[in-house]
């Protein structure tokens, strides 16, 4: 029944009204800590931390890496609230759930919202700790059956039924980042300049995002799919979110961090056939490694990358009050 999916914003925004000091509100801004980036939230001053479960609505956390609260503060003079810890729907959670929080933070006056994820790179061109600004996606589980995170009945009747996403990602927004990325290049947040790199220099990729339901990663046959699909990256969140902001009018940009490069390789690489007709014949052979991604590679690229993160998102957020 859609009653019962539709979540309790009054009481949450009563809540929090109770729970978050008058210049903390509205929040101008809104910013989505991945995984292992729940550091990104350094950057606000005087922070009032309200836990999910202190929130009308928002269901349990389960993600190890991820907290579970909301963070209000100032960056400069603009009013933020940072989601620590983020639904997943391969947790089991309704995708209501998983956009519950989105919802609110659009109901509560957020204007602009900065998604991060950590992302699986199947562009051979991404190294691992790189940081691609998002400018499009591909998203799988939406194009066919109730996987949309926007499937059943509009919550509001101001929304509308077919949101567009050609503009899904904020031109706006992407280039404050990217001007804010060039500007803390200059600064050396970014370490030395490659001797490559073309002027102006701006270390960021920009890039497609398949999202996938997970958790499994993907085979080999898969990555190779989405890479053949146009995909640059590929991660198990961010979409559902991005939809719901778009569906209430907020704009997003996303940046992702590429934590671990998706094994595709070719399929002769997965195939061992040669390998056993070597051992018939006794020719010797080098073994190859088998390379598997694993969740504790995932979260240590993000903190050692969280600082970088940090300032680029913290730089953007004042330019785009500047503005
Ligand atoms: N695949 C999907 N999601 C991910 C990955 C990956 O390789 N790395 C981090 N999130």
């Amino acid at each position: 029944a859609p009653s019962a999916t539709v979540p309790p914003f009054a009481a949450a925004l009563a809540a929090l009204a109770q729970l978050v000091p008058p210049h903390l509100l509205p929040p101008r801004v809104g910013i989505v800590c991945g995984s292992g980036l729940s550091t990104l939230a350094a950057s606000l001053q005087g922070v009032v931390e309200v836990p999910y479960d202190r929130i009308p609505g928002f269901a349990k956390n389960t993600v190890q890496g991820h907290r579970s609260a909301l963070a209000f503060g100032l960056i400069g003079d603009v009013p933020v609230v940072a989601m620590l810890g983020r639904f997943h729907p391969y947790e089991g959670h309704p995708l209501s759930a998983v956009v519950y929080p989105i919802r609110l933070l659009a109901a509560l006056g957020v204007k602009d919202l900065l998604i991060t994820n950590a992302a699986g790179g199947l562009n051979p061109d991404y190294a691992v700790g790189s940081i691609v600004l998002i400018a499009d996606h591909l998203a799988l589980p939406n194009l066919a059956g109730p996987l949309n995170a926007l499937f059943g009945p509009t919550l509001s009747p101001d929304y509308p039924r077919f949101v567009p996403l050609s503009d899904a990602y904020s031109r706006r927004l992407r280039k404050a980042v990217l001007r804010s990325a060039y500007e803390l290049a200059q600064e050396g947040v970014f370490g030395t300049r490659p001797a490559d790199a073309t002027e102006p220099w701006i270390p960021l990729h920009e890039g497609t995002y398949a999202y996938v339901s997970g958790p499994t990663y993907e085979t080999p046959a898969e990555g190779r799919f989405l890479r053949a699909a146009g995909a640059d990256v590929v991660g198990m969140s961010t979409v559902p979110e991005v939809l719901a902001a778009r569906e209430a009018g907020v704009s997003v940009a996303v940046l992702s961090l590429v934590t671990n490069a998706v094994v595709a390789g070719s399929k002769a690489d997965t195939f061992v056939c040669r390998e056993v007709e070597d051992e018939i014949l006794g020719r010797v052979q080098e073994k190859k490694a088998q390379e598997t991604v694993s969740h504790e590679e995932v979260l240590q690229v993000g903190r050692e990358k969280a600082e970088v993160m940090r300032q680029l998102i913290a730089r953007t957020v004042a330019k785009l009050v500047m503005e």
